[in-house]
């Protein structure tokens, strides 16, 4: 039997604007008050497993530890098919560099990799999303989302964050940065993880 979340405030254990952003607005119309890690000063913890469960798990534990707060924490990444589930846990490492994180850096190394390999259109990839909510006693539950689509090249969009400039998801022509938050959220990897939280862990 799922736990349900009975508290009003839920911390959200990640430092990624982008997924704090996404997180957030799929939260609004629940009775919760949000706070977020950096608000709290957190650490960031090592993500030193090699799933995105472990690696969320990690971050869910910690956070719940160090506030007493319940605490919701995303990993999430692309797999792409013709380089065998690449770059997985290790989609947020390919973007970084001493100045930070260069996104187009790390879509020119997928497309690069994709053609070394002569990789068929469509490219085939999924974009992966595994939430854990934490509570400070070490319970915790997981949710998964799944999003299916394919990589283009030259990417296209200005919306979104990470990858979403070349990820088309199956049956549209827009890539999710072509598409409104509120569009992508119907669809994406983790409105549909924050979906099934909310029904298992909100439904009284
Ligand atoms: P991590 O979960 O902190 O290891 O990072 C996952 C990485 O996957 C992020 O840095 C993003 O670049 C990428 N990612 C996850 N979800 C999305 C998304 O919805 N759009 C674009 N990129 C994403």
């Amino acid at each position: 039997m799922t736990r349900q979340f009975t508290g009003e405030k839920l911390l959200l254990a990640t430092h990624n604007k982008g997924k704090l952003e996404e997180m957030t607005h799929l939260l609004i119309p629940y009775a919760v008050t949000v706070v977020s890690a950096g608000e709290m000063n957190l650490p960031e913890p090592e993500e030193t497993e090699d799933t995105f469960v472990g690696n969320a798990r990690i971050k869910a534990h910690a956070a719940a530890q160090a506030t007493g707060l319940p605490s919701l924490s995303d990993d999430s990444g692309i797999t792409i098919d013709a380089l065998n589930g690449a770059p997985g846990v290790y989609t947020a490492d390919w973007a970084e560099t001493d100045d930070g994180r260069d996104f187009m850096m790390a879509m020119t190394r997928a497309h690069e990799e994709l053609e070394a390999v002569n990789a068929p259109c469509p490219r085939s990839a999924q974009f992966r999303c595994t939430l854990v909510l934490a509570w400070p006693d070490g319970h915790d539950e997981v949710f998964e989302g799944v999003m299916p689509g394919q990589l283009i090249w030259p990417i296209r969009g200005e919306y979104g964050f990470g990858y979403d400039p070349m990820f088309q998801p199956d049956g549209l022509d827009l890539t999710c940065a072509q598409m409104i938050p509120a569009e992508k959220h119907k669809i994406s990897h983790r409105g549909q993880a924050v979906r099934k939280f909310v029904e298992a862990c909100f439904s009284g």
